[in-house]
C-alpha cells in the first residue's frame, strides 16, 4: 500500500495505478476504522482493480461544540488494517493540504440536505459535499463506495455526483453499501467508542425499537402515533433526547405522514450518554 500525504505525489500514484486501463474505487473515511468501513473496502475491491481509501477528519463538517477535537485519530492502526485488506492507496492529507490559507469555496446542496441531520447540524452537509467533491477531483476514481448507515449523506453525495458530473456515467457509480451492525443490532460507528458500558447496553434499544415501529407502520398503523411511541420508548430506555424520528421518502427524503405504496425510510438521531447516534432502515415497498 502506498501512503500519500501531498497532492502532487497523489497525482503520480494515481497515474501509476491507472496504467494499463486499470480502474480505481474510492472509499472516503474519517478513520477510526471498524468492520463497517472494511466492508465498504471489500465491496469496492469487487468492483474495481484498485481500492483507494482516504482518511481525513474533515473540520468543516463539524459544528461548534461538536466532537472535532475528541474524534478518534489512529492512523498507524488504521493503516495496518488497510494493508491487510489489500488497499492500494491511502490518501491521508493534512488539514493544511486540504484547506490551504485563503480557501473560500463551499458547496451547498438544497432539497435532500435540508431536513433530518441537515436541520440539526447547520453547515454539516456543506462540509461533507465540499470535501467529497475535492476527494473526487483529487483521486479521480471510477466509482466510490459509501455506507447506507449515513443515508442522508448518501443522498447528498448522489445529488452532487449528478449535478457536478463527479462520476461516469454520473450517479450510477456511487455505490451504497448496507449498514454493518454489532451482534445486538447497533449500527457500527466510530462514535460508539464514546459510550460507557451502561449507555452501550441501552443503545441497542435504538435498532430494536426502530424494527418494532417499522412492523407497525407496515401493518398500517398510524405513522405519527407510532413515531411518538418510538420516541417515548427511546427516552424510557435511557436516551436523553431524540433529535428526530421520522419517516421519509427513501430517495427524495421528503417527510411522509403516510407510507402508502412509497418506498420509505425510517431515520432516527438520538442522544445517549452525551453521544449522538444515528440509524435508518427501509420501510415498505421492498
Ligand atoms: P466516516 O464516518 O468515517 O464513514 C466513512 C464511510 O463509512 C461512510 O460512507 C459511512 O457511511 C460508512 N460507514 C460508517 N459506518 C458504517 C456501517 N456501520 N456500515 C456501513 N457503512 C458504514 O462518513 C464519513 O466518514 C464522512 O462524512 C466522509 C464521507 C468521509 C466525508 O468526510
Amino acid at each position: 500500500m502506498q501512503t500519500v500525504n501531498h497532492l502532487e505525489m497523489l497525482r503520480n500514484t494515481v497515474s501509476e495505478l491507472r496504467e494499463g486501463g486499470k480502474t480505481i474505487a474510492l472509499v472516503p473515511t474519517m478513520g477510526a476504522l471498524h468492520e463497517g468501513h472494511l466492508t465498504l473496502m471489500r465491496e469496492a475491491a469487487k468492483l474495481a482493480d484498485h481500492v483507494a481509501v482516504s482518511i481525513f477528519v474533515n473540520p468543516t463538517q463539524f459544528g461548534p461544540g461538536e466532537d472535532l477535537d475528541a474524534y478518534p485519530r489512529q492512523l498507524a492502526e488504521d493503516s495496518a488494517m488497510l494493508e491487510s485488506e489489500g488497499v492500494a492507496l491511502l490518501w491521508a492529507p493534512s488539514v493544511q493540504e486540504m484547506y490551504p490559507a485563503g480557501f473560500a469555496s463551499n458547496i451547498t446542496v438544497s432539497g435532500v440536505s435540508s431536513g433530518f441531520c441537515g436541520a440539526d447540524r447547520p453547515g454539516h452537509f456543506d462540509g461533507v459535499a465540499t470535501v467529497v467533491c475535492k476527494l473526487f477531483h483529487q483521486v479521480l476514481p471510477d466509482i466510490a463506495c459509501f455506507g447506507e448507515k449515513d443515508w442522508q449523506q448518501l443522498a447528498v453525495i448522489r445529488q452532487i455526483a449528478r449535478d457536478l458530473d463527479l462520476t461516469r456515467p454520473f450517479a450510477s457509480d456511487i455505490i451504497g453499501v448496507p449498514t454493518v451492525r454489532e451482534p445486538d443490532g447497533l449500527a457500527m460507528s466510530s462514535r460508539n467508542r464514546y459510550l460507557d458500558e451502561e449507555s452501550r447496553a441501552a443503545a441497542a434499544t435504538l435498532p430494536r425499537e426502530m424494527r418494532e415501529a417499522i412492523a407497525r407502520i407496515e401493518d398500517g398503523q398510524h405513522v405519527g402515533r407510532t413515531l411518538a411511541a418510538l420516541e417515548d420508548a427511546l427516552l424510557g430506555a435511557g436516551f436523553s433526547s431524540v433529535d428526530y424520528a421520522d419517516l421519509g421518502d427513501a430517495d427524495s427524503l421528503e417527510l411522509l405522514e403516510k407510507l402508502g405504496d412509497r418506498k420509505g425510510r425510517l431515520l432516527v438521531a438520538a442522544r445517549i450518554g452525551g453521544t449522538r447516534l444515528i440509524d435508518n432502515m427501509p420501510v415498505g415497498a421492498r
